[in-house]
């Protein structure tokens, strides 16, 4: 069963001449435990498709659908209840809290949904576990490195145990190696977990792991070239025999029905 589905999706910003299209009438699915990762340049619309999926932003047009919730009809407290519940994300700049432990910041989820402290001490020290920083619960932001830092961030993303992690270029401010253990780690909670993860990214680590990669380009998804009709690519023949002969014949080409003919 699909955990996520995208309908006809877009998104502008501005109006009149100076619209943007940010995202394009994009449709997309995604199963249960299965990871995809979302690539494109910058500006292609990675984090704006992404906050849609999240309820984080609202559509101009389309729906989504994530764990039966049509994110994009919700009201205010569902989209609360959902990001509390069903969606965690992680983003590109760790979204830490500075004076807080690495132990409290994975906390915060679980004392906004009430989980009495016992219960809460017990899940934070699992899943700092997980993240292999059972031995840095005390270690503020500051003290940890980027990739400690994007560990505790997954941590918190993962406490309440969503079935749908959304991560915006997790590895961007991380080098490649430090980048590749935190993808790998994504790869194994999403299998442990049967979680879905959704993953933009630039990192070209990244399509070893995902299960399937999209691509976005000016905002909406792009499918693969069709294979080129035979006919075009004679003209395309055509056209570099051209160039390669020497100027003093000038030869005329005539493309007929794939054929090529010399005049
Ligand atoms: N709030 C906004 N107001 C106006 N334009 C916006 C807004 N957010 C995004 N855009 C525009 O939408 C387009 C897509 O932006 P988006 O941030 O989704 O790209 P991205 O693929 O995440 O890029 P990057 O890899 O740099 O993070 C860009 O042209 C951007 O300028
Ligand atoms: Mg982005």
């Amino acid at each position: 069963m699909n955990l996520v589905r995208v309908e006809g999706l877009s998104r502008d910003f501005g109006s009149g001449d100076r619209v943007v299209h940010a995202v394009r009438d994009v449709n997309l699915t995604a199963d249960r435990g299965e990871l995809l990762a979302i690539r494109g340049r910058s500006g292609a619309g990675k984090t704006t498709l992404l906050n849609l999926v999240g309820g984080l932003d609202r559509p101009t047009a389309g729906t989504v659908y994530v764990a039966g919730h049509e994110v994009t009809a919700a009201g205010e407290q569902e989209l609360l209840s959902l990001r509390r519940d069903t969606i965690g994300f992680v983003f590109q700049s760790f979204g830490l809290i500075p004076i807080l432990s690495a132990a409290e910041n994975v906390g915060v989820p679980l004392r906004l949904a009430k989980v009495p402290a016992a219960e809460r001490e017990e899940r934070v020290a699992m899943l700092l576990e997980l993240v292999g920083l059972g031995a840095h619960a005390a270690q503020r932001p500051y003290e940890l490195s980027g990739g400690q830092q994007q560990r505790v961030a997954v941590a918190r993303a993962l406490a309440n145990d969503p079935q749908l992690l959304i991560a915006d270029e997790p590895t961007g401010q991380l080098d490649s190696e430090t980048g590749r253990s935190i993808m790998e780690l994504l790869r194994a909670l999403v299998k442990a977990r049967g979680m879905t993860a959704l993953v933009a990214t630039h990192d070209p680590a990244l399509v070893e792991v995902a299960d399937r990669v999209l691509h976005l380009r000016d905002g909406a998804l792009a499918t693969p070239p069709p294979p080129d009709p035979p006919s075009s690519r004679a003209r395309r023949a055509a056209r570099s025999l051209l160039v390669a002969l020497p100027a003093r014949r000038a030869p005329s080409l005539l493309v007929d029905q794939g054929h090529m003919v010399v005049l």
